[in-house]
């Protein structure tokens, strides 16, 4: 097999931009020995509200998106055992937020088309415990947000976005995360702005945010800075039994120079994204939909889908053979249903959503990341050509193909 060999470097998943400034504002940061919770921390939850269009009162920073998922269900105090209905599409932090909270995960399975949680099959999921949706704006995509919000006025229900990777988007003219009670923000290494780490919740309520706020820092009344800053010391005091899910202003020094080449970077993937599709539109892969009218992908996922009966390959063989090209790619994701714990606990079946059982059986995702080069994104798409050539000159009785 004709592979690049150690002749070119690994193209990482997800690897982040990195530019001097943030290097040069976490030396500083460095330097200045406030290293924790500090005014870098209120310089980026300042920077992000006026990016959504919020008041500072309206984000608070945490240090994951996990951690503000967390906070998110707890402060929305509902009753232990509450149903909260998502989507066996997403990371596992989505539905363990939901359990950590003492509350009951239910799934309502994914459009195919759009791999967003279903509005229909969210309404079929609703029992008189149902209290919350968790709708996750998949890839980037904005989940049907007029239906969702339909839905929760209609049964009452709170709503939590999951925005990890939707920083950019915007459905109808809005901000995704800001439909909800609370929007879910996730700043981690491969994410569309990175703190290494990192998390904001956004909150329609101020007084939802502030809750968020102490429930982040030990149920503390203060934080660091407001006690030991350069306007004297203050008392603080345990209000209730929280969590230590505070972001550093370490984290907030590469996050201030991200945030403010999120759009350059927004438009670098739109690019990718653009070339991609050209590149792929002739070839039997599955490929995304095409955002919605009205609405601002965030480009954070380019999935594409390897049916074995169409490609002549096998999904995990086609993953093996990117590899074996030295490019790396990711799976976004298995269905929530197929991970033990959860059959285990809630006796789900993977068959039981089989919309996301599929993707999940079939998606891969491609390096999407600004970082990328023309050459890269073209080494991209001449290893996928080659791997589909093999795959199909195999099918057609000459065997030639191996990862
Ligand atoms: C959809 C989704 N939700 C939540 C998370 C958790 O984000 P974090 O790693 O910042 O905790 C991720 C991270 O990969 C994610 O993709």
């Amino acid at each position: 097999m004709d592979t690049a060999g150690d002749r070119v470097p690994f193209l990482i998943f997800g690897s982040p931009l990195i530019e001097q400034a943030e290097i040069d504002e976490v030396v500083a940061c460095m330097q200045s020995s406030w290293l924790g919770t500090g005014p870098r921390v209120a310089q980026f939850e300042r920077d992000f509200a006026a990016y959504q269009g919020l008041q500072p009162s309206q984000v608070a920073a945490v240090n994951s998106c996990t951690a503000a998922l967390h906070v998110s269900m707890v402060a929305s105090d509902l009753p232990a055992g509450s149903e909260v209905i998502t989507t066996p599409m997403t990371f596992c932090a989505s539905v363990n937020a939901i359990i950590h909270a003492g509350l009951t995960p239910v799934l309502a399975d994914v459009d195919p088309a759009t791999q967003c949680i279903d509005p229909a099959a969210i309404e079929a999921a609703i029992t008189p415990h149902t209290r919350a949706i968790l709708p996750v704006h998949f890839a980037g995509r904005a989940c049907e947000m007029d239906a969702v919000m339909a839905i929760a006025r209609k049964h009452d229900l709170r709503v939590i976005e999951d925005c990890a990777h939707a920083i950019e988007t915007t459905y109808h003219g809005k901000k995704a995360g800001t439909f909800g009670d609370f929007g879910c923000f996730s700043f981690y290494a491969t994410k569309n702005v990175v703190t290494g780490e990192g998390g904001m919740i956004v909150g329609r309520s101020e007084a939802n945010i502030a809750r968020a706020r102490v429930l982040a820092l030990h149920g503390m009344s203060k934080d660091a800075w407001h006690r030991f800053g350069d306007a004297g010391y203050k008392h603080y005091q345990v209000i209730e039994a929280g969590f230590k899910y505070n972001m550093m202003d370490l984290q907030a020094a590469i996050g201030i120079h991200q945030l403010a080449r999120v759009e350059r970077n927004w438009k670098r993937r739109e690019a990718v994204w653009n070339r991609y599709m050209r590149a792929f539109k002739d070839l039997p892969i599955g490929l995304p939909s095409p955002p919605a009218p009205d609405t601002r992908h965030a480009y954070h996922l380019f999935t594409i889908m390897i049916d074995e009966a169409r490609c002549g390959i096998a999904r995990d063989d086609f993953l093996n053979a990117m590899n074996a090209r030295r490019i790396g790619t990711g799976v976004h994701y298995l269905s929530v249903p197929e991970h033990p714990y959860y059959q285990q606990r809630f006796g789900w079946k993977p068959e039981q959503s089989p919309n996301a059982m599929k993707i999940g059986h079939e998606t891969v995702s491609l390096p999407l990341s600004p970082k990328l080069t023309d050459a890269d994104v073209e080494r991209v798409i001449e290893a996928i050509r080659d791997i589909l050539t093999i795959a199909s000159s195999e099918r057609h009785g000459s065997p030639r193909y191996s990862a």
